[in-house]
Order: structure tokens, then C-alpha cells, then sequence
């Protein structure tokens, strides 16, 4: 694979998530698309907040935030000893590992910084802290690369046509460019996305309030369609590929994503359309054997009753998972940092991480 273009050729978008000292810089996502706006948090509550209200969402960005709010307790504590660090730091941990179930990224980027620190014990407390903030940087800093990268395996082994996508995994859901974000960028510019389908994705609509505006904001060409209709839309042969993000995929391949990816993996079989998920190692779980181990978040009610802050149910019980489960039998293949990992799922995901 060559790397073709950098990532301001593919993007005028910012990140979405930084950091400066002391302060997480974040697009609120939740005012998206009435307003562009960028908002500083500062405390570690602020940026659990963030996360649990999806100001900030999307499993690369959720990881980076987490990364950054262990960065903020860093670089404002007032704690004098070591252990008096120490303590701060798990509460800041374990603070920010509650606020968000399924995306493994969550835990994978608070994991890494807490182990570096545990490396670092006999340190002095000044260089843990500034460890602390480069390795947040460096999760940001990486998760940018891993997009690049597989934008460009992803472009190679997509069809030249009609891309359908759901929720977001754009640049608002990575710290830049997205998973199938980049992927779906690169074709752009090769001349081979010649229309992106984009679900709205129902109740928090990712896809219509996030990717419609992220997307055409580039300039790539898009139809808005209601989930209901991507059937329909398959079955007139207007899609030749499917392309969706992951917040955690498990060691035979299952993966979980939102709400409505395995109704469209389900569809894809049907219509012998290829289907790909896209996601960084960060978001592969190879300690879970399958996906009925995922860990699935059910979000308040009020996301299904309502639509745009308006009522449009009766008050009655609702059941609102926030992501589904697509075994692996639905996928074509799996675009990582690393390359495109093919079926036997199970044994190429082990091969992918034995090179390591
Ligand atoms: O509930 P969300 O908006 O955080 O869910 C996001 C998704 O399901 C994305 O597809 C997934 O996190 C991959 S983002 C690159």
C-alpha cells in the first residue's frame, strides 16, 4: 500500500479532540449542525461528562478524550507526594472508565497511560506527570497516522462506485480523517466514491446531523436516506460496498458497532453487496472469544421518544440499545493500520497480532 495523500489533502476539518496544558480542546458534537463550536473543558468530571452526554464520541475519540483527561489531572493536581498522586490518578481512572461501556478504546487508552505510569513508579513525580501528557499526545498523535493508513488499504480494496455508510465514523468520531472517514476520503480523491449513502441513524442520528454535515462539509458527494430505506436502496443496485466503523471487534471477528449495523450486514448478504467494517488495533479485543461478550450500552429513553428535542412517542416503556452485534459471517473483510485481514477471521486477527 502507498501512501497517496497527507492528511490536510483529504480534510479541511480540524481535530476534533486536543490538548494544550491544562485544558481539552473538543468540537461539541452534540450542536452539530446548527453550530460549529469548540469547547475547552478542564477538569477531569468535565471531560466524563463529555463522553457520557457524547459531546465527544465515537470509540478513537472517546479513547483520545479519556487519554487527555488523565492529561488534565496531570498537569493541574496539587497533589505533593507520590502517593498523594497516586490516588488522585485512580480516582481520574476510574472516573473516566465509567462513563461508556462498549468502545474498547475507552479502556485501551486509559490502560496505556496507567501502565506507563506503572512502569515509572520510581520516578520523579515532575517526569510522571510529563510522561503522563506525552503519551496522551501520542495517542492522538497515532490514532491520526492508523486513519491515514487505513484509508489508503481501504481505497484499494474497495469497489470504484457507491459506498454506503452508517452512523459516523468520520473525522468527528476520530481525533481526524475517521475510520471509514479516511477511507471514504481517499476514494474522493482517487476518483472512485462516486456517491456516499449515508443512514440517518436513529434515535441520536450520527449519521444525518454528523456525517451528512462532516461529508458534504469536504465536498464528497452524498444522498441522506432514513434507515429505513437502505434495503430498498440495495436492492435497486445503488450500493456496491458497505463501510462501517467498530467499537469493539473480539478475536473471531464479531464486532459492535451502532444500532442497525447488522440489520445492513444482514441486507448485504441478501444483495451479495460487500461489507466491510474499519477500526485501528486499538478497537480489537482479542481477550473476548466472541461478540455475546461485548458489553452493550442501553442509553435513557428520552433519545427514542423524542426527535430534535421534540416528543414524538407517548410515555411508554422503550428498549434503547445503543450498539448491535454483527457476527463475522456477515463480513467481508476487516481494514485495520496494519492491512486487511480476510476470513478465517479468527486465525488472521491472531497472525495480525503476532506480528506486533
Ligand atoms: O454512540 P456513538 O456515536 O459513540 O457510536 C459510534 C459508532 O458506533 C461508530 O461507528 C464507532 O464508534 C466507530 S468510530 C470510528
Amino acid at each position: 500500500m502507498e501512501i497517496r495523500y497527507r492528511p490536510e489533502e483529504l480534510t479541511r476539518l480540524p481535530r476534533s479532540v486536543r490538548y494544550e496544558p491544562g485544558r481539552v480542546i473538543m468540537i461539541d458534537q452534540t450542536l452539530l449542525p446548527r453550530e460549529f463550536k469548540e469547547i475547552e473543558l478542564r477538569t477531569v468530571d468535565e471531560v466524563a461528562e463529555a463522553i457520557i452526554t457524547m459531546k465527544v464520541r465515537g470509540a478513537p475519540a472517546i479513547g483520545a478524550a479519556v487519554a487527555f483527561g488523565l492529561a488534565i489531572y496531570a498537569d493541574t493536581t496539587k497533589a505533593k507526594t507520590k502517593d498523594e498522586f497516586m490516588e488522585g490518578f485512580e480516582r481520574a481512572y476510574e472516573r473516566l472508565k465509567n462513563t461508556r461501556p462498549t468502545a474498547v478504546n475507552l479502556f485501551w487508552a486509559l490502560n496505556r497511560v496507567k501502565g506507563l505510569v506503572e512502569e515509572h513508579l520510581e520516578d520523579p513525580l515532575d517526569e510522571i506527570k510529563r510522561l503522563i501528557v506525552a503519551e496522551a499526545q501520542k495517542i492522538a498523535d497515532e490514532d491520526v497516522e492508523a486513519n491515514l493508513r487505513m484509508g489508503h488499504y481501504g481505497a484499494d480494496v474497495l469497489p470504484e462506485g457507491n459506498v454506503l455508510t452508517h452512523c459516523n465514523a468520520g473525522s468527528l468520531a476520530t481525533v481526524q480523517l475517521g475510520t471509514v472517514g479516511a477511507v471514504l476520503r481517499v476514494m474522493h480523491r482517487d476518483g472512485t466514491l462516486k456517491l456516499l449513502w449515508v443512514d440517518e441513524t436513529r434515535p441520536v442520528l450520527q449519521g444525518a446531523r454528523l456525517s451528512a454535515w462532516e461529508y458534504h462539509y469536504d465536498g464528497i458527494p452524498l444522498k441522506l436516506i432514513s434507515d429505513n430505506m437502505a434495503g430498498f436502496v440495495m436492492q435497486q443496485g445503488k450500493v456496491d460496498a458497505i463501510i462501517v466503523g467498530a467499537d469493539r471487534i473480539v478475536a473471531n471477528g464479531d464486532f459492535a458497532n451502532k444500532i442497525g449495523t447488522y440489520s445492513l450486514a444482514v441486507l448485504a448478504k441478501e444483495h451479495r453487496i460487500p461489507f466491510f467494517t474499519v477500526a485501528p488495533l486499538s478497537t480489537i479485543d482479542m481477550s473476548l472469544k466472541s461478540g455475546k461478550e461485548i458489553p452493550i450500552e442501553e442509553r435513557k429513553p428520552e433519545e427514542v421518544l423524542t426527535c430534535g428535542g421534540c416528543k414524538i412517542a407517548p410515555d411508554v416503556d422503550v428498549y434503547n440499545p445503543a450498539f448491535d452485534v454483527t457476527p463475522h459471517k456477515y463480513l467481508t473483510g476487516i481494514i485495520t493500520d496494519r492491512g486487511v485481514v480476510w476470513p478465517p477471521f479468527e486465525r488472521n486477527l491472531k497472525k495480525l497480532f503476532k506480528k506486533e
